[in-house]
């Protein structure tokens, strides 16, 4: 009887004390930092222009397959991962406004997958949302209609509650927008030589150089890596051969957060945002995009030097748990930039870009509220049946967005681009946010007011949706629909999505 008692005393103590170190790890676990850790030592790729043809319609094709296949992400040995027309990430489709364009989408994964246009205006049936998935070894052809502004939107799929997985897997790509009207012709505009796509993910990998899955222990949003990959490159380096390059930012990470810096401090100039170009360039020294957001920016170069675009914490750097656990403390070397021994001039930088006109809040039909918090939005989660919000076609609203506790969190809408009219404290809003979005960052217990006009596309059986954009967060159902419907319509779901079927 004794002995058990002593035994018992034993394990308790043994286990305090592995609890307690556990806890001590934890909180005193430094944060990632890579900055001056990078050798830089490969050279950036840029994704391939997707191939198209014009049809006999006039439209122009282009096919994407999504596949499975090894990747050297620097791990010594190839890592699993999927991708579009190869085994990671997916070309770069390019189209004009106007244009009609049709993707030939294969799935040859053995899952269902979706492929969702992010920040296209289009038609519900062919935005690749949830409610209709494309099976394995099935084609799906979304034929549409390009008729927004010149900008840099991107593609990834969508699928129910696989969303994390497959992005982080690889699927992703952007879709570059091109429009006289809408775009400066003295901004740099070489794809690949002075502009170009910048595709910053975070990746956590295994000691076999796999791609890990499980989230950070603690982490709240879900999968944090602790390297950063651009266009799928590990520690990539950019040859610039002009004295201005301009970056098409995109944060394709899952979860994480980026607040970009160049090493040397220097103000860089933030020229377009998700939707296109702002009215005027903007100086700025750092530049937050969360999952999903877009930015293009130019970096002016002198002959021969070296500069290193890095990514520190997120401003407001939040609470204690937010520092801790969702990556709120980490700092990375992300690409360097490496002008060459002669630069070619660019043009000077115009001192105005593209007229955005501001929508009216006075010409709202509608306003609505959107709280987020834990895995919910207004207390309620995705559901296929469910309408959250019925919008009727050519009508203005004006949406609060707001954070109700303290997990970062983000606000994305399908079809149209919104403007923000303001922070919900009255505080600033920074340039990024001046312009055309789908995508904005919610900080903790903030938000914002938006405003959108919802144009086109009356389709009483087919939602979109708005989510925030941290994908496991979106997976967990924190998502919503909404229809656009006729003046006096009413919404009708036939949904083709089926659990378990
Ligand atoms: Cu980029 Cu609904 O997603
Ligand atoms: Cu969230």
């Amino acid at each position: 009887m004794r002995k058990w008692l002593f035994r018992g005393l034993l394990l308790l103590i043994v286990l305090g004390v592995v609890g307690a170190g556990v806890g001590v790890w934890v909180l005193t676990r430094p944060p990632i930092d890579t900055v001056g850790e990078v050798s830089f030592d490969r050279a950036l790729a840029v994704p391939p222009l997707a191939p198209s043809t014009v049809d006999k319609d006039g439209r122009r094709v282009f096919e994407l397959r999504a596949q499975a296949g090894q990747t050297d992400l620097g791990r010594g040995e190839p890592s699993a991962t999927w991708g579009y027309n190869g085994a990671h990430l997916g070309p770069t489709l390019r189209a004009k406004r106007g244009e009609q364009v049709v993707v030939n989408i294969t799935n040859q994964l053995g899952e269902d997958t979706t492929v969702h246009w992010h920040g296209m205006h289009l038609p519900a049936r062919m935005d690749g949302g949830p409610d209709r998935p494309i099976r394995p070894g099935e084609t799906f052809a979304p034929r549409w209609r390009v008729d927004q502004p010149a900008a840099t939107l991107w593609y990834h799929p969508h699928p129910h509650e696989r969303t994390e997985t497959q992005v982080y897997r690889g699927l992703a790509g952007m879709f570059l927008i091109d429009d006289p009207d809408t775009d400066v012709a003295t901004l740099p505009h070489e794809y690949g030589v002075d502009d170009i796509p910048v595709m910053v993910q975070d990746k956590a990998f295994d000691d076999d150089g796999q791609l890990t899955e499980s989230g950070r222990f603690g982490s709240e949003i879900g999968i944090l890596g602790d390297s950063v990959l651009v266009n799928g490159v590990p520690g990539p380096y950019l040859d610039v051969t002009t004295t201005l390059v301009r970056l098409r930012l995109l944060n394709a990470s899952t979860a994480r957060i980026f607040n970009f810096s160049l090493s040397d401090g220097r103000p860089f100039t933030l020229i377009g945002s998700d939707g296109g170009l702002l009215d005027r360039p903007h100086q700025v020294e750092r530049l937050m995009l969360s999952t999903g957001e877009r930015a293009e920016v130019l970096v002016a170069m002198r002959p021969g030097e070296r500069v290193v675009l890095r990514s520190g914490p997120p401003a407001p750097e939040g609470d204690f748990a937010t520092r801790r656990f969702q990556g709120g403390g980490d700092r990375f070397d992300v690409l360097e930039l490496r002008a060459a021994a002669t630069l070619k001039p660019s043009p000077a930088v115009p001192s105005t870009l593209v007229a955005v006109p501001r929508l009216d809040p006075a010409s709202a039909a509608e306003t609505r509220e959107m709280r987020f918090s834990t895995r919910d939005i207004n207390g309620r989660k995705m559901e296929h049946g469910r309408v959250d919000a019925v919008v009727t076609r050519d009508s203005t609203e004006v949406w609060t967005v707001r954070n109700g506790h303290g997990t970062p969190h983000s606000f994305h809408i399908h079809d149209v681009q919104f403007q923000v009219l303001a922070r919900t404290d009255g505080g600033p809003v920074p340039p990024l946010l001046s312009g055309w979005k789908d995508t904005v960052y919610l900080p903790p217990h903030e938000g914002y007011r938006v405003i959108m006009r919802f144009t086109d596309f009356a389709d009483p059986a087919t939602p979109y949706m708005f989510h925030c954009h941290v994908l496991r967060h979106e997976d967990e159902g924190m998502m919503g629909q909404f229809v656009v419907v006729e003046p006096g319509g009413a919404p009708q779901l036939t949904t083709h999505h089926e659990h378990g079927g």
